[in-house]
């Protein structure tokens, strides 16, 4: 089978219901937790992606028994620090540095070295990020390329808990440091700029002590060691940041309805939403529900005719982080000039997606400004493809992809985009769901 997907023609006016695939977030989380939990842990609609199935091989070779059934997901935890791994142990994290960042804080009690490897992308990535702080934790790092993986980690005997600032609006950095506080006698303190806070919401569930004061900016996190964390069964919802490829798809074809069911709508992850509604996109959340902490909805989308640009907020950032590239997009067929600014970590993400995302709009003949950390987009609510648009490398980054393939299906012209097999990253029903809507009936 080829690893290219072509698209020559726009889609067709369609009105349906999908479910999209599970939070990657969440699974992640999931498993590394339960991984640390005593005895069995159950998910359900478990995110079954490679950024997922390299953190179930992860915790399998530390000595977790894993099993998978059709739908279920079944985790034997040992507890807390309770991996077994003999010596010249390697991990890898594929395409992951949700992954690599969140273990390496699981990993600074382990008492012999373990390597840490991923893939091209993730080799390109800083991990200084983790282990500046997991070091305050004890935790040796030995780099071959300073701060980049392959790295090898050796945990300290002693773990005490750390002060630590996260400035950046990380969530990995935050997670990361709140796992290794699980093996820290004492106190851990962080002092964390707002991001995701799905660890948090998972930590009060499993009633592990934790204190979080709340200011403007900033998240003031109190964590204590807990005696055990119990096993526990969850439910995973649907991404949003694979549901906004699907809400900019609709928003920009013409006489469409969507409603996407089930989509965890936490609120540090919806800044999609804020921002593509001030832009005119027609969004709405119904059957909202609470679910140990995160919220649930069901989101249905109308297309837009008369999107408008934005002056970006950067206070939005960090909830929508995942998806500037398919926000770009929109911006790139909205009337007037978008302005987006303080996003440096975009350049950080699986590929400089910042660049990328700003050249693939200039291949579509679109005019983009673009700084260190900032974009500027000349929109063409007119916009048409006529010519031949060729995508490839670009680390398959999963997120490029899909939004090609949506500047593809919205704009006309004839795509070429190649490693169609990096969607498996994060969303495998991607093209089966583009399929379906495509489908007259
Ligand atoms: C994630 C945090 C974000 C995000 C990534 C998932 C998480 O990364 O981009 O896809 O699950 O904690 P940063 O922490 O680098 O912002």
């Amino acid at each position: 089978m080829t690893n290219v997907l072509r698209i020559n023609k726009k889609i067709e006016p369609y009105n349906k219901k999908i479910i999209v695939d599970g939070d990657k977030s969440l699974s992640i989380r999931w498993v590394l937790l339960a991984s640390q939990a005593l005895g069995r842990s159950r998910a359900y609609n478990l995110l079954m992606s490679e950024d997922v199935k390299a953190a179930l091989n992860s915790v399998k070779k530390l000595g977790i028994k894993v099993k998978l059934y059709k739908d279920l997901c079944e985790i034997n935890g040992n507890g807390i620090n309770g991996f077994k791994y003999k010596k010249n142990l390697i991990i890898n994290a594929k395409n992951s540095g949700t992954l690599g960042r969140l273990l390496l804080g699981l990993l600074v009690k382990s008492t012999k070295k373990i390597k840490l490897i991923g893939d091209r992308s993730l080799s390109k990535r800083d991990f200084s990020r983790v282990t500046v702080p997991l070091k305050k934790f004890g935790a040796k790092f030995y780099y071959k390329k300073k701060n980049k993986l392959p790295l090898l980690i050796l945990g300290s005997k002693s773990v005490k808990g750390i002060s630590y600032v996260e400035n950046k609006g990380s969530a990995q950095c935050k997670s990361s440091v709140m796992l290794a506080a699980l093996n820290a006698s004492g106190r851990t303190l962080i002092k964390a700029k707002k991001s995701r806070n799905h660890t948090e919401l998972l930590f009060k569930y499993l009633k592990i002590p934790i204190k979080i004061n709340k200011s403007k900016k900033y998240d003031h996190i109190e964590i204590k060691q807990p005696k055990k964390i119990r096993a526990f069964n969850y439910r995973i919802p649907g991404d949003i940041s694979s549901s906004a490829f699907f809400i900019a798809l609709t928003t920009l074809s013409d006489n469409s309805r969507l409603m996407i069911k089930n989509v965890n709508v936490n609120p540090s992850r919806i800044g999609v939403i804020k921002i593509l509604k001030k832009m005119g996109a027609k969004i709405f959340f119904k059957n909202q529900r609470s679910y140990n902490g995160e919220i649930i909805a069901d989101i249905l989308i109308k297309s837009s005719k008369n999107l408008k640009s934005i002056n970006c907020p950067s206070k939005l950032n960090s909830s929508a982080i995942d998806e500037f590239l398919i926000i770009f997009l929109v911006a790139a067929k909205a009337k007037g000039v978008s302005y987006f600014k303080d996003l440096s970590e975009l350049n950080q993400k699986e590929s400089p997606r910042l660049n990328l995302g700003s050249k693939i709009l200039n291949m579509m003949g679109v005019k983009t400004k673009l700084s260190k950390d900032s974009i500027k987009i000349y929109g063409q609510p007119k916009l048409k493809i006529k010519k031949l648009i060729t995508i490839k490398n670009y680390l398959k980054d999963h997120r490029i992809f899909m939004m090609s393939t949506i500047a593809a299906l919205t704009c006309g012209g004839n795509w070429k985009i190649y490693d169609k097999d990096s969607v498996n990253t994060s969303f495998p029903s991607f093209l089966k769901i583009v399929a379906k809507l495509k489908n007259k009936d």
